[in-house]
């Protein structure tokens, strides 16, 4: 698929919703499917958004004034308007987290990061934010494929979390067409991606085993069980993330090589009436 091709995925679908939820009445512990594992890692990934999704946001709108395709920019602020909508939303998820018991324990460290990647260029920012998109779309593209991932969340999770993997699908090569617009390379993009996934890891793991230790699930080997099937059975978190991440060493790589724009259709349509869509803002 060209690189053309990719730009006009996204700038005939991205719209920003307002999505109708409502967490006052909070959720049970084990939100998703009654498995301690997978709810903690999800809940660690929640813990993420609202840091590193306004970083993201940043990292795109600085490349704003190098940008000359009228397209492109609405691209981005299509993207803006998305992650601005999904960090507001999982803040007031993180909050019932934090209800539970629950803590962001590195935040310290991520927000520390986020600070010293502004004597950063645009560039590698921008680098650094299309290897986490990609991260972020593996698992979105996981989340509206494969019924053992988030099928059987109780309500309104499975709306929050199908709704954030679509609008990730929908925005997944923003940050990379900006990237290239602006002359960005392979190697940066590779060097990048290499040091995302140490620490994607790393935050993964810690954040995890914290939220497992907070809910009491840490020790228990039923949550062990719980992790290692769903880590290793067939498209499960390894044997499907695996291939996508390998593809992105490809020096051709492009995110609408896996052209799963088709994945975001059914529920659109079926959940028409729980978000209120705002415009788009590539048709502004
Ligand atoms: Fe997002
Ligand atoms: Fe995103």
């Amino acid at each position: 698929m060209s690189h053309a091709k990719g730009m006009d995925r996204t700038s005939r679908t991205l719209q920003v919703r307002q999505l109708k939820i409502d967490f006052s009445h909070g959720f049970s512990r084990r939100w998703l499917g009654g498995d301690a594992f997978r709810t903690q890692l999800f809940n660690a990934q929640s813990f993420s958004f609202p840091i590193g999704e306004q970083y993201f946001i940043d990292s795109v709108r600085a490349a704003l004034p190098l940008l000359t395709d009228e397209a492109l920019k609405a691209e981005v602020k299509g993207f803006i308007g998305q992650e601005a909508s999904h960090r507001h939303l999982h803040t007031q998820f993180n909050a019932q987290l934090n209800a539970q018991g629950l803590s962001y324990l590195i935040e310290p460290f991520v927000s520390w990061r986020v600070r010293s990647a502004a004597r950063l260029s645009v560039k590698s920012n921008l680098a650094i934010t299309m290897a986490y998109e990609h991260f972020t779309a593996i698992f979105s593209d996981a989340c509206l494929s494969e019924t053992s991932w988030i099928a059987d969340a109780e309500e309104p999770l499975k709306t929050l979390w199908t709704w954030h993997s679509i609008e990730e699908t929908e925005h997944k090569s923003v940050a990379f067409d900006v990237y290239h617009a602006i002359g960005g390379g392979y190697v940066a993009r590779i060097a990048w991606f290499i040091y995302v996934s140490l620490l994607f890891a790393f935050d993964t793991t810690v954040q995890t085993l914290h939220c497992l230790y907070r809910a009491g699930e840490l020790f228990k080997p039923a949550t062990w069980w719980q992790g290692l099937r769903y880590c290793l059975r067939p498209r499960g978190l390894i044997w499907f993330t695996l291939p996508h991440y390998l593809a992105y060493f490809k020096p051709g790589f492009k995110p609408w090589d896996r052209d799963n724009l088709h994945l975001t259709t059914h529920w659109l349509t079926e959940q028409a009436g729980n978000y209120r869509a705002l415009g788009r803002p590539t048709e502004s």
